[in-house]
């Protein structure tokens, strides 16, 4: 894990200075897009692991990961996205940042899987994929939005699943943030938009494997939609 880590923790993000500059950053660009582009130029990168997210290898390694077409959105450096791509498992990783892309690009091009994933910059919210998804993981994607975005991510991940795909939310709770990003998110934040979209809860359990001082911070939920509460 690189040194800098560290999105996690209220008072760590307090007093992070990565995450100050990172503030600042979002202070100077009015829309959130460029934020995220000079954040990734500037390489300010706080929420980076700089290696794939422990619970996504356990659940790789315990073959409780669905198979099929995959989506990381927000995908970052694309850890994750490499981590769960094989022949089983088609992966794509979205960003709207092209210099995230880049980077994702560089470091995984010439890995022997690299058949089985894809990195694309684009917006979330406006891109429209060709075929939809057997599985979405998300992972600081959504404590990364503006808050007034969350009604319109719960309806694009209802959009872009399959009838019975599922989608994976690492969720790292936050309190008593006043703005962001990172903002302030609760499991009833989730919740209060994925239900209008007729998801339910499959399960929520404790993250045992969440890294620094995201311990005790994190819950790993999946979803499904009922058959009957589609908002397609
Ligand atoms: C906090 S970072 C998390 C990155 C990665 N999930 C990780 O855990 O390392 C949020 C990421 O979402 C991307 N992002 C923000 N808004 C986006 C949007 N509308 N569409 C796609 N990506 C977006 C940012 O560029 C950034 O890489």
């Amino acid at each position: 894990m690189s040194g800098k880590v560290d999105f996690g923790g209220d008072r760590e993000l307090s007093s992070n200075p990565e995450v100050t500059k990172l503030r600042q950053i979002f202070s100077q660009v009015p829309a959130s897009a460029d934020g995220w582009e000079k954040s990734w130029e500037k390489g300010v990168t706080p929420w980076d692991l700089g290696q794939p997210t422990p619970v996504v290898l356990h659940l790789l390694e315990t073959g409780t990961l669905p198979k099929g077409r995959i989506l990381v959105p927000g995908c970052g450096t694309g850890y994750d996205v490499v981590a769960m791509a094989s022949p089983d498992r088609h992966v794509l990783g979205l960003d709207i940042s092209s210099t995230a892309v880049k980077k994702a690009n560089e470091w995984s091009s010439s890995l022997p899987n690299a058949n089985y994933f894809n990195f694309l910059a684009a917006d979330f919210f406006t891109w429209q994929p060709m075929e939809l998804f057997d599985m979405v993981f998300e992972y600081t994607f959504f404590p990364a939005i503006d808050p007034c975005m969350r009604p319109s991510w719960a309806k694009k991940m209802a959009d872009i699943l399959k009838p019975d795909g599922e989608l994976i939310t690492l969720i790292y709770l936050i309190d008593n943030r006043e703005s962001g990003p990172p903002f302030s998110n609760s499991l009833a934040d989730y919740e209060e938009v994925l239900k209008p979209m007729g998801f339910t809860a499959l399960s929520i359990q404790d993250n045992d494997l969440a890294v620094g001082p995201r311990r005790g911070k994190e819950k790993l939920g999946r979803w499904k939609r009922c058959s009957n509460n589609s908002s397609l």
